[in-house]
């Protein structure tokens, strides 16, 4: 399976921060936010990807992350010219995927917790029909929301409702079979001029393809969409790393652990790196691998 990730947007919500640097490239704590998505996509054993973004942008994607291979990715982009929609990632990557099965993530949506690579991986091992995930929030009308029968089983998404039929959100990881291109084309835009997520979601709910995961609460899904939530995510990104010692997203750790890279190769790049927590943690790693 390819993944895509989609970087786009005008973050206007985020304004002055976002007015000349993309939303996903400002820092959650340590490291830039499109570390956290594009690390999900390695802990569901994803090596392929194409990163979409706005013509004014994508270099600066391109110069942070290049062609992915010092983490052990192929990294492709492509460029978005307007905030048509999420669904559009589909129409974009058409070329990019050749026929086969795909999974999005959204740049700007972090995920943590036990049990994380279990469920991505899961997701991202379907062949065909539609996996996404489901995830209990305080207010879920800020999002795409799915609603269940007593048996467990999703009957119904809606995008924003102004009255949510249940407090399960749709996170922004979202796997598909090898007609999601198809499917994605035959789209209309909606009132606000998007092609949806959610309704192409819908499709496959509609012919009874679409799976939905309910992630517990041990995993932690933040969202980055104001200067509120930009905080209260640098904040736990934080408090975790410093208590544990640990960081979230470090992608060379999790090449390394994936078998992409060797320790040989890492040795070599943490020795560019200068000194940061990020390269020390990385020093750290390898002297332990040593040890070990
Ligand atoms: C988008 C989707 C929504 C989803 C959310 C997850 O909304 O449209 O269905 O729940 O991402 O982050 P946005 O936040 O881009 O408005």
């Amino acid at each position: 399976m390819r993944g895509i990730i989609l970087a786009g947007g005008a973050g206007t919500r985020l304004h002055p921060c976002t007015n000349v640097v993309s939303k996903q490239l400002l820092p959650v704590y340590d490291k830039p936010m499109i570390y956290y998505p594009l690390s999900v996509l390695m802990l569901a054993r994803i090596r392929e990807a194409l990163l979409i973004s706005t013509p004014q942008d994508l270099p600066r994607f391109r110069d942070l992350l290049g062609d992915g291979s010092r983490f052990g990715m192929r990294l492709a982009y492509a460029e978005q010219p307007r905030p048509e929609g999420l669904a559009q990632a589909f129409i974009i990557g058409r070329e990019f995927l050749a026929g086969g099965p795909a999974c999005l993530i959204l740049g700007d949506n972090l995920f943590y917790g036990q049990g994380l690579s279990t469920v991505v991986r899961r997701a991202a091992s379907i062949t065909s029909g539609a996996a996404i995930l489901a995830y209990r929030v305080a207010d879920p009308s800020a999002y795409g929301v799915v609603e269940f029968d007593a048996g467990g089983a999703a009957i119904g998404l809606e995008e924003k409702p102004r009255a949510p039929r249940s407090p399960y959100a749709v996170p922004g990881f979202y796997c598909y079979g090898p007609d999601v291109c198809d499917e994605a084309a035959r789209l209309r835009p909606s009132a606000r001029g998007e092609y949806e997520i959610t309704d192409l979601n819908r499709r496959y709910l509609d012919r009874g393809e679409l799976r939905v995961e309910v992630m517990g609460r041990g995993i932690a899904w933040l969202d980055t969409g104001s200067h509120q939530n930009l905080l209260q995510a640098g904040t736990f990104v934080e408090a975790i790393e410093t208590r544990q010692g640990m960081q979230i997203a470090c992608l060379e750790e999790i090449a390394l652990r994936n078998g992409w890279i060797s320790a040989a190769q890492l040795r070599t790049q943490v020795e560019t790196m200068g000194r940061n927590g990020y390269a020390d943690h990385l020093r750290r790693l390898l002297a332990e691998e040593m040890a070990a």
